[in-house]
């Protein structure tokens, strides 16, 4: 079970160490404001910081969010480019929390459409935060169909001809965390939305209606009540 330290702040076991959230609702949370789509994003790029401080609290392993979908490069030029300048003053902030939080910093998915700058600082957290103990997955740009395709195709190219799923977890961009435990989503929308689908397959869902700029640690601590409520079978009888 879980415990509360003195301060209140949540610690996990080893039956919690995975939690990946989709941070949706940044839009209409601008919008029932009357603020532009971008404040919204900016308001979710607040409320992804305080939870990974939550979760580095928390002595969270792994931590994976949902930063911008594949499907996401059809959205307004303005609302793109708003996404990208906050994951470049992350990119300068991560520089100072990666050593302080033992944090090793992982983007999931394909870099290739980055602007070359993006694309080379991304590599450099990643490379600086390598020895990190604690991981954060940052999916940019991220699918999880082709994720999976790029996991088989992986495995061929390394000469393997018939695939199994051990292939496949080896090759996924998940590969250095376990499944996540825990999957949260905001906002009130209940799917998956192309993410995490082959590691989810015994996953606990969490939805909430609560928008994601408004998502904080009183929220995180009602989905892990919730998930330290449940009883997991993986198929077998518990
Ligand atoms: C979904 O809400 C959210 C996104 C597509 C972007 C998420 C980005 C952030 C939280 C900020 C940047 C992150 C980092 C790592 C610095 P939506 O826009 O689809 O909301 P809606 O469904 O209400 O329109």
């Amino acid at each position: 079970m879980f415990k509360k330290k003195k301060r209140e702040v949540l610690t996990c076991d080893e039956s919690l160490s995975h939690i990946a959230f989709i941070m949706d609702g940044n839009g209409r949370w601008a919008t029932s404001r009357g603020l532009p789509r971008s404040s919204g994003h900016v308001a979710g790029a607040a409320a992804f910081r305080k939870i990974v401080e939550c979760c580095n609290q928390m002595q969270l392993k792994h931590m994976t969010v949902y930063a911008f979908s594949t499907e996401n490069w059809s959205r307004p030029k303005e609302e793109i480019d708003r996404i990208m300048k906050l994951l470049s003053d992350y990119l300068d902030e991560a520089e100072r929390i990666i050593d302080k939080n033992d944090l090793r910093i992982i983007f999931l998915g394909d870099k290739s459409p980055f602007a070359r700058e993006l694309r080379s600082r991304m590599r450099e957290i990643e490379q600086k935060s390598s020895s990190g103990k604690r991981i954060l997955n940052i999916a940019m740009n991220y699918g999880s169909r082709s994720e999976i395709v790029h996991a088989v195709n992986e495995a061929l190219s390394n000469g393997k001809r018939v695939i199994t799923e051990e292939d496949i977890d080896d090759n996924l961009y998940t590969k250095l965390s376990p499944p996540p435990d825990l999957i949260i989503r905001s906002a009130g929308e209940m799917r998956l939305s192309n993410f995490l689908l082959w590691q989810a397959a015994y996953s606990e869902f969490y939805f909430t209606d609560t928008l994601w700029p408004d998502f904080d640690e009183k929220e995180l601590k009602k989905a892990i009540e919730s998930f330290y409520s449940r009883k997991r079978k993986y198929g077998g009888l518990g």
